[in-house]
């Protein structure tokens, strides 16, 4: 591939909209392909009726991403945050979390709370890279094919 159209392919114009129930199909399966335990159909609707702040990031009308959080009393906390496997290392994480960032803002948070496995160094370094730091752990918080994983509990002021 030329440099020329690596650039271009690493400018995708990406969207950001409200997750719509109509999106889980697509949600999902990039959910499959992310989690060792990823989230039900069930969950994703529970947050979408919630009210949940639920967002996906497209392009081309493709879904390649997409996070969740909520907001009440000031705090906010992220729940979910994934990017297609493929469409991952351009930057898609980074701008969906600042998005997220920007949405709690909006809604008056001061804060922005996260869990993250202890083995999951990609997702570590980005919410180290983008300003949050660790509070502790919660012992065995994530269930593994055998035993249980702890959980690293981070957090930003926004
Ligand atoms: C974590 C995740 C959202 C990152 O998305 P991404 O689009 O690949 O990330 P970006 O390209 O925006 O990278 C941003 C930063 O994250 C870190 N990062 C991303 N992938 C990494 C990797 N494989 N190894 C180490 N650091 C990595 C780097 O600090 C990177 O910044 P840099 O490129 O300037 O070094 C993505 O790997 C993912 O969806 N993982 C599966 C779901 C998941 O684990 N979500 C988090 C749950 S808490």
């Amino acid at each position: 591939m030329t440099t020329a159209m690596s650039a271009i392919l690493k400018e995708l114009a990406l969207e950001f909209r409200p997750m719509r129930l109509e999106d889980l199909a697509e949600v999902i399966e990039i959910e499959r392909q992310s989690y060792p335990f990823p989230w039900t159909q069930s969950i994703f609707s529970d947050c979408l009726h919630a009210g949940y702040s639920c967002w996906v990031c497209t392009s081309a009308g493709k879904i390649l991403g997409y996070g969740i959080i909520t907001v009440a009393v000031g705090e906010s906390h992220l729940l979910n945050l994934c990017v297609r496997e493929e469409s991952r290392s351009r930057g898609i994480g980074r701008k969906m979390l600042r998005y997220l960032i920007a949405i709690a803002r909006r809604h008056d948070a001061d804060i922005l709370f996260l869990e993250v496995r202890v083995s999951n160094l990609p997702a570590r370094k980005l919410y180290e890279n983008e300003g949050f730091n660790e509070l502790g752990t919660r012992r065995s918080y994530y269930p593994l094919h055998e035993g249980r994983e702890d959980a690293v509990i981070m957090a930003r002021t926004l």
